[in-house]
């Protein structure tokens, strides 16, 4: 991917397109902070302080993963915010699986899998922006030409070229990842949750599984709720609702 230049666009706005960074989630919120639009996407091709969700690290593979961060600013109520990642999620899967044309499923909240191990993670951020109303900067890690992983890893992680076994294109795969998200977006915008919530059910890995919530609770998941909970029927029978919070 080429760097320093535009690239491509989320609704026509520019994509920032960097080399080497700490995570792209502060460069795009640094650009969200200075007035960016809503839209405007900051991909790298390497971070050396890549996050994840729950304080955990992102660890890639320089010029092999797609890295992007994209600034979004939803005029949603506050406890709509959580369904943004189970969206983004359904969008993700979506563009993987016309990229690939493999089956990808959904890990609750919005890890992707491919035979069931992990090829993407979704993390958003919001923090309060100038006007009233959040700003979420809404990162997504694909691990997409990696061919090894490190050994403590091997077993969770994949990537689309080693179960495709043929290399992909990066940019091509950030435009179809930015139009189904735009669409996904748009769509959770103007017509609520349900339809996501749909696709979510349809794809998810996580329904009907044994699940681990919070220290020492097991239980199975149920079902996920219409506002975007998870639940679950922990095994001391009780039913547990989870949202998946925003991050930081
Ligand atoms: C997770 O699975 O825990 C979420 C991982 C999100 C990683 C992406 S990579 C682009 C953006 N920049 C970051 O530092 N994190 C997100």
């Amino acid at each position: 991917m080429r760097t320093g230049e535009a690239v491509h666009g989320w609704a026509s706005r520019p994509v920032v397109s960097l080399g080497e960074v700490g995570s792209t989630q502060t460069e795009a919120r640094r650009l969200a902070e200075a007035g960016a639009p809503e839209g405007t996407a900051v991909v790298a091709e390497h971070q050396t302080q890549g996050r994840g969700r729950l304080g955990r690290r992102w660890i890639d593979e320089p010029g092999a993963a797609l890295l992007v961060s994209i600034v979004l600013r939803p005029t949603l109520d506050a406890p709509r915010l959580p369904q943004l990642s189970l969206v983004a999620g359904v969008a993700v899967a979506e563009a993987l699986a016309e990229a690939s044309g493999l089956r990808v499923t959904l890990s609750w909240p919005n890890d992707l899998l491919l035979r069931g191990r992990k090829v993407a993670g979704i993390l958003a951020e919001s923090f309060a922006g100038r006007d009233a109303g959040a700003s979420v900067i809404l990162g997504i890690g694909i691990n997409v030409n990696q061919e090894r992983f490190p050994e403590d890893l091997a077993a969770r992680a994949t990537s689309l070229a080693f179960e495709a076994r043929h290399p992909f294109d990066r940019e091509q795969l950030l435009r179809t990842v930015l139009n189904r998200l735009e669409a996904w977006y748009r769509r959770w915008v103007g017509e609520g949750f349900e339809p996501a919530r749909e696709a979510w059910r349809r794809g998810s890995a996580t329904l009907g599984q044994r699940v681990t919530i919070g220290e020492g609770v097991n239980g199975t998941a149920l079902d996920l709720a219409e506002d975007g909970a998870l639940l679950v029927r922990t095994d001391a029978g009780a039913l547990v609702r989870r949202i998946a919070a925003l991050g930081p």
